[in-house]
């Protein structure tokens, strides 16, 4: 009788367990299992950052790991939202990207600075012919972005990199620029971006079609050095720190944060001091340098219909005045 009511009981949790599963979409109960999660644990910074009153959450872990990021999600609201700015009709493109990659961790194991000095080195033109590179190797964590190369500018840009934020179409493609010792962090902005991940690290053709650019079609860093940023990261620079509306206008292209704005919330979430250095646009003059590489002029970034520039620079100017980060360009 006893062994009965324990079966029954059994039984009903069982069924309670797959009709959850159905019921929110979910098919833990035959999937199998994933092991790549977060492994080091962030050693606990106690004094609190200057700009700690912009964050909901300091600390936020910024990677997805292929084991939680769908609880992740629903516990930060990223299952509300698609992509750019959440996972809501693509976590199974996530899901797939992510199973290809190695780690979702955000320090080395080596890693033994609680309360990190951080530098945002942006790709404008306003660091050619400065000297800070050995300013910006001295942080804890370097954080660049897009091809914004070191190689022959080690002297305006330093030659550490911690982290260096992407897209398919900003990657570089060419193994000269190459860091081994870097973390390279993917920001999907769609579907495809994830896609194209996954394609590369299972040697699939890649179809560049889709893209606004031509893609990298080769990668030149290896599994266990590559991220994918939580979208929640790029949620909290477009409505938290940039105040973009929700919903713009149908005539109106959809504003997104430049990398630039991303990398510095990126950094908002895992340092402790932030510094930022090449973040300036001179629209007084369209054929001054847009980058501090190439041959790009500002009348690029002043057609870009992607972004708004007149709400980044206003919020730089801001976290500036309010010591919130250090502008290095200005020392
Ligand atoms: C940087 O230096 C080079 C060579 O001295 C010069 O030709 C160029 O105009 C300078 N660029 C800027 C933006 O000052
Ligand atoms: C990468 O790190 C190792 C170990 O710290 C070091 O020996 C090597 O020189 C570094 N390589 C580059 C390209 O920075
Ligand atoms: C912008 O460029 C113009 C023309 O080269 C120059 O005169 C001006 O000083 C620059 N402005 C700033 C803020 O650098
Ligand atoms: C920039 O322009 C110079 C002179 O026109 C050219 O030699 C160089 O290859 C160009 N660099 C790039 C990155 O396009
Ligand atoms: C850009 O941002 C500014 C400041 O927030 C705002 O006044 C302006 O309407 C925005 N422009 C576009 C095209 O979204
Ligand atoms: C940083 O300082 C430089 C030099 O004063 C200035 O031109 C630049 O606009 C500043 N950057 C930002 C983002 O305000």
């Amino acid at each position: 009788m006893r062994g009965y009511l324990v079966a029954i009981f059994l039984s009903a949790v069982f069924l309670y367990y797959v009709l959850h599963c159905i019921l929110w979409g979910t098919n833990v109960y035959w999937m199998p299992p994933v092991e790549m999660k977060q492994r080091n644990r962030v050693l606990p910074c106690l004094s609190k950052p200057a700009f700690a009153s912009l964050l909901r959450y300091h600390e936020f872990h910024p990677f997805l790991c292929a084991s939680d990021f769908k609880k992740i999600a629903s516990m930060y609201g990223s299952d509300k939202f698609d992509l750019p700015y959440g996972i809501k009709t693509s976590a199974e493109y996530f899901r797939v990207a992510l199973s290809k990659l190695q780690s979702c961790d955000l320090f080395d194991e080596f890693d033994n600075v609680p309360c990190k000095r951080c530098v945002v080195v942006g790709n404008g033109g306003i660091l050619k012919n400065k000297t800070l590179g050995e300013k910006i190797d001295s942080y804890d964590v370097i954080i660049r972005m897009n091809n914004g190369p070191v190689l022959g500018h080690e002297e305006e840009v330093g030659r550490k990199t911690t982290f260096r934020l992407f897209y398919p179409e900003s990657v570089f493609s060419d193994p000269i620029h190459s860091e081994p010792n870097s973390t390279v962090i993917l920001i999907a902005f769609k579907p495809l971006d994830l896609k194209w991940l996954w394609e590369l690290l299972t040697d699939g053709k890649l179809n560049s079609r889709g893209f606004w650019k031509k893609p990298a079609l080769n990668l030149i860093y290896k599994p266990d050095q590559i991220r994918i940023l939580d979208p929640f990261i790029i949620r909290m620079a477009a409505y938290e720190l940039l105040h973009f509306p929700k919903v713009f206008p149908p005539h109106q292209k959809p504003k997104h944060p430049t990398t630039g704005i991303i990398a510095i919330t990126l950094a908002f979430h895992i340092c402790h001091e932030v510094h930022v250095a090449g973040f300036k646009y001179n629209f007084s003059d369209i054929r001054s340098p847009l980058h501090y590489y190439g041959n790009a002029t500002m009348s690029l970034m002043s057609q870009n219909a992607y972004h708004n520039v007149t709400a980044e620079q206003l919020f730089l100017k801001d976290i500036i005045e309010k010591n919130y980060v250090i502008n290095l360009t200005q020392e």
